[in-house]
């Protein structure tokens, strides 16, 4: 069978972020309840100049070069905060990077799970056509109502896949378990500009969806839990990651070991929570944090919430290590700026505007692209290359 799988991987998040000790500051938290209860200690924050488009474009172009992008006749955008209901955002995106125009842009959408679901058809689409290459980029703002428990679990970021038959980070495994329930733990209407959680709910769906895709997954294959070396989570926060884990440990007669888990969330401790992109940032944090991982088998649990989970595996590359972007993520993070809360509070509150009159917007963003304002109903995006 062709191997097809991950040729390059990398990340870009805003130069923002909103520390939790200045969120139990003004809300009188006791802030260990972010930082033990749920695991957390920052979340970045987008400028008012940025959206799931500038994310999505930046962290594409710090990965592609020319070549690439020659090569790419496929473009997909996994993201649940999509700035139109008919263009998808993929289509600015292959526009601001310039890519061919003899070649397909959409956009994915099923909760925090779509990414994956982009995955497997990349993945399917380049083993019959090895020559192809497909960006996937999954890009996301996860923003909460003011003042409600979910406000300290936001974030926002994006994550780039090429996906070829050249898999020099890792290649997917073709096996996968599925699951599939309709549940309203997490919506977002169209009229809404958050979601509508029933946060409490969310957490049992999660960990009952996890359970049910790895027993399809290990009835189909026959894998035990211990054939991993890594294990990565969609991470909300930190810490459901490491209860999920802990229970499909109970279930598979395993130690808990937090070893196996624990490089792939360093990152979204910091970043919070990315949605679609907040398994491929794990997978990240995972790889530029471990060097120990050739041939080996990483699980990946994706969730997405209404909701539709799937479990499934990666293996490493030897020399997989060659093809990170681990020094330009951690320049990313090194060199971010804490907002004030009164800054915070400005930069939450400007996506409250509406497209139905003209606004140009400030330069503030660090990333390659930014969003310019809003002419005759129409988004303006510029490059900052
Ligand atoms: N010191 C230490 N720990 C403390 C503490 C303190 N002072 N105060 C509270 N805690 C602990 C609590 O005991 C609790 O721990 P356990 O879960 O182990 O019991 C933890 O902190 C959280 O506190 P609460 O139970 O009081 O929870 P909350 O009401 O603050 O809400 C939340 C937490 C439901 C996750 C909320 O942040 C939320 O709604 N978030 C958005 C929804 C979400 O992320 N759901 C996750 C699953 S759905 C999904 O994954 C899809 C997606 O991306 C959204």
């Amino acid at each position: 069978m062709q191997q097809v799988g991950i040729e390059k991987i990398g990340f870009y998040i805003p130069q923002f972020y909103v520390d939790l000790n200045d969120i139990a500051k003004e809300t009188g938290i006791d802030p260990e309840k972010y930082h033990k209860g749920i695991g957390q200690e920052c979340f970045a924050m987008p400028s008012p100049d940025e959206d799931v488009v500038t994310m999505a474009s930046s962290a594409a172009q710090r990965i592609l070069n020319d070549t690439d992008k020659v090569a790419i006749d496929t473009v997909m955008v996994a993201t649940e905060s999509g700035i139109d209901q008919s263009k998808s955002s993929a289509v600015y995106v292959h526009a601001l990077l310039g890519l061919s125009p003899n070649c397909r842009a959409l956009e994915l959408k099923q909760a925090c799970y779509s990414a994956t679901a982009g995955l497997r058809l990349a993945a399917s689409y380049v083993a019959m056509y090895p020559d192809k290459k497909v960006l996937l980029i999954a890009s996301d703002f996860a923003r909460y109502e003011r003042n409600t428990p979910a406000e300290a679990t936001q974030g926002a970021g994006a994550v780039a896949m090429l996906i070829s038959a050249q898999p020099k980070v890792a290649v997917i495994q073709p096996h996968f378990g599925l699951y599939t329930e309709s549940v309203m733990d997490f919506w977002r209407p169209n009229d809404c500009a958050t979601p509508l959680v029933d946060g409490k709910l969310s957490t049992r769906i999660y960990l009952r969806a996890a359970q049910e895709a790895w027993r399809h997954y290990q009835a189909q294959t026959g894998a035990s839990f211990a054939d991993f070396t890594a294990y990565c989570y969609h991470l909300p926060f930190s810490k459901m990651a490491i209860k999920t884990h802990q229970q499909l440990c109970r279930d598979n007669g395993q130690d808990f070991c937090e070893e196996s888990i624990a490089s792939g969330m360093i990152y979204n401790r910091v970043i919070g929570n990315t949605y679609t992109a907040a398994l491929y940032l794990a997978l990240c944090s995972t790889l530029d944090h471990r060097d120990d991982l050739e041939n080996k088998h990483i699980a990946m649990m994706s969730y997405g919430s209404g909701s539709v989970a799937e479990y499934f595996a990666f293996t490493l590359q030897k020399d997989y290590q060659q093809a990170l972007f681990s020094q330009q993520h951690q320049q990313m993070l090194a060199t971010r700026e804490r907002l004030s809360f009164a800054d915070y509070e400005d930069f939450w509150h400007c996506r409250d505007e509406g497209s139905s009159s003209d606004v140009l917007i400030a330069h503030y963003s660090a990333g390659d692209f930014r969003f310019a304002g809003i002419e005759a109903g129409k988004r303006i995006y510029q490059s900052c290359l």
